[in-house]
């Protein structure tokens, strides 16, 4: 069984992406009284013409979590336009924990997938709070990175967003890190077909889009919830999935006491080896940069 704590914008995306897909029962939980529970039956009526024998609830009560294999948390307050994913911190870590402690106490042997912005930050707090080891505890960010990468690369290139392999990785905020080293069409390195300063400019463009979007809609929902699939997926079939998520470093990448993201191979134990690749000057400064941010961000937290 799937669990997604948080019925909003995020989790009931994810959850009618996971029904679509037919991949496991899901449990919604909120705080909301009646929101989950109604989720839960427009999703099963959903379901029910498509054919898909999952089974779908929703509840206030996080016991309803019991039994999970995989826990994903939304839960919290999301970005407002003009605001950073950090201006969140102080409330979310509030909520995290609480959140954190609940997962522990019904699902003690989930594989916790976190969401909640800010997220390295988030992911960090759902560790130190369950204390699960770090094998089990995820933050989806690369994913949704490379997507907006991947997208901004498709239309520069003229190419068909499927031939586009991306990899990003660092804090998912202000410093987050595209790796063209890493990013190819089919095989040929994009330092190949793009100058520069169209890299650059890509980059940068990866780095603001979200803020675009929250400007015109309010909020960012699609695209995060098929990354949060695509890991869902990974853990769920025990695919062995190389993907960019947040994780807890122990040294690598000279890193120890963070989550920040990084390249890891995903199966059914969680993360099962994180991958470290040599990265090029600008991006072992954009890399570092991140780190330093998170150093900051998670020292001002109560856990
Ligand atoms: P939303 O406001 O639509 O949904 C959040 C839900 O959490 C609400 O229904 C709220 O009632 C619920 N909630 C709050 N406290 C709770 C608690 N203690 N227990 C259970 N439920 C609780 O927000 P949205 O748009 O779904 O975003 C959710 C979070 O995901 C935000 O922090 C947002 O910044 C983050 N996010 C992260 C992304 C990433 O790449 N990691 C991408 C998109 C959003």
């Amino acid at each position: 069984m799937i669990g997604i704590v948080g019925s909003g914008r995020v989790g009931s995306t994810l959850a009618m992406l996971l029904v679509q897909r037919n991949v496991d029962d899901i449990t919604l939980v909120d705080i909301i009284e009646g929101l989950p529970q109604g989720e839960a039956l427009d999703l099963s009526h959903m379901a029910a013409e498509i054919g898909v024998d999952v089974e779908i609830t929703g509840s206030n009560d996080y016991s309803a979590l019991a039994g999970s294999d995989i826990v994903v948390v939304t839960a919290g307050l999301a970005r407002k336009p003009g605001m950073t994913r950090m201006d969140l911190l102080t409330k979310n870590a509030g909520i995290i924990k609480s959140v954190s402690e609940q997962v522990a106490k019904h699902a003690p042997n989930c594989i916790l997938v976190m969401v909640t912005n800010p997220l390295d930050a988030m992911t960090y707090v759902a560790l130190k709070t369950t204390k699960f080891p770090r094998s089990r505890v995820m933050g989806m960010s690369g994913m949704l990175d490379l997507s907006r990468f991947k997208e901004l690369l498709s239309q520069s290139l003229h190419v068909s967003r499927a031939s586009i392999n991306a990899l990003v990785v660092g804090e998912h905020g202000e410093s987050m890190t595209p790796l063209p080293s890493y990013t190819s069409v089919n095989g040929i390195p994009l330092t190949t077909l793009l100058s520069q300063e169209q890299i650059s400019t890509a980059i940068e463009k990866t780095r603001q889009v979200a803020a675009e979007v929250i400007r015109l809609k309010g909020a960012t929902f699609y695209a995060p919830a098929n990354g949060i699939a695509r890991m869902v997926e990974a853990i769920h079939y025990d695919k062995k999935m190389v993907l960019p998520l947040s994780t807890y470093l122990e040294g690598e990448y000279g890193v120890s006491g963070i989550c920040i993201g990084v390249p890891v191979i995903v199966g059914k134990d969680g993360v099962e080896k994180i991958l470290e690749v040599k990265l090029s000057g600008t991006e072992k400064e954009s890399f570092d940069r991140g780190v330093s941010t998170l150093k900051e961000a998670i020292a001002t937290v109560q856990i």
